[in-house]
């Protein structure tokens, strides 16, 4: 396995190779990660992974400082799937001093997650755009945990007409419901303990449209209790949306997503169900 630093190296040797998937990552590696590397693996020549903290998608410099990182374990679980080429750039190498451009998606980017933390995805948009250019993949694969990102990932490349297929997989659980995501790795035992509370919530609002219910006011009421009766009252949204425009619905019709984010003490975990199958 090739790892790669800086620009210039990465495109000449992302050169040498035929179809690429490119798997972006910002490390501390968990199952849900390897299961992109994997289906990567199975459709291209070739597999990218990027491990890069994006600083300009964290909103607070707490968040940014505390997030995880493992760069030799990471290197060393790619390096076992077969990956072929690990991309880490500084972060003066994506952004070096003069850098002035923003790629900011408007509409879908604005909801939930872009109104809780403004600015995160136009770094993630702006990082992307740089990667897609700089490595030039056919497809590139995220988790659906992250769905709103997905949407405005969709979003961007078909309008700034970037030739890369984007694919996205399912979200991977732990037993107990939880949704992989490095930054469980930050919660406390008591926290950890409460955090299959938010699956929960979103397969009590599951079973409830399955029986008949259709009011977002009902399925919102019935996944914030379920996540107060948890012991989890930092709710920052518990809510019923459209999942291509990320608007909420009052009376589901189609296709839904549940969608809530939750406080744990300092980390700030997100998740997703669609409704209806
Ligand atoms: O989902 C992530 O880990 C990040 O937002 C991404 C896509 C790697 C961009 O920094």
């Amino acid at each position: 396995m090739k790892v790669c630093t800086t620009v210039q190296e990465m495109r000449k040797v992302r050169a040498a190779f035929g179809t690429v998937g490119f798997v972006p990552t910002m490390g501390f590696l968990h199952e849900g990660h390897l299961s992109l590397v994997r289906k990567a693996k199975a459709e291209n020549d070739a597999v990218i992974v990027s491990l890069f903290v994006n600083p300009i998608q964290f909103g607070s410099p707490d968040d940014l400082a505390n997030y995880p990182r493992a760069i030799e374990q990471d290197k060393a679980l790619l390096a076992r799937e077969g990956v072929d080429m690990v991309f880490i750039p500084e972060v003066s190498e994506l952004y070096p001093s003069g850098f002035a451009t923003s790629v900011e998606v408007k509409d879908v980017a604005l909801k939930m997650e872009g109104a809780s933390r403004p600015g995160h995805f136009a770094g993630v948009a702006t990082v992307l755009t740089k990667f897609f250019n700089i490595i030039a993949p056919q497809k590139a694969y995220f988790g659906q945990k992250d769905a709103q990102q997905c949407a405005v990932i969709k979003r961007f490349v078909q309008d700034l007409d970037i030739s890369v297929e984007i694919k996205t997989m399912p979200t991977w659980r732990e037993e107990d419901g939880l949704a992989y995501s490095s930054r469980n790795a930050r919660l406390t035992a008591a926290e950890r303990a409460k955090a299959p509370a938010l699956y929960k919530a979103l397969c009590v609002a599951q079973t409830l449209v399955h029986g008949g219910e259709r009011s977002r006011a009902v399925l919102e009421a019935a996944m914030k209790q379920v996540l107060l009766e948890a012991g989890l009252s930092e709710i920052d949204y518990a809510t019923i949306v459209n999942p291509e425009t990320f608007e909420p619905e009052e009376q589901i019709t189609g296709n839904a997503l549940a969608l809530l984010a939750v406080h744990l003490g300092a980390v700030r975990l997100i998740d997703n169900l669609p409704l209806l199958p």
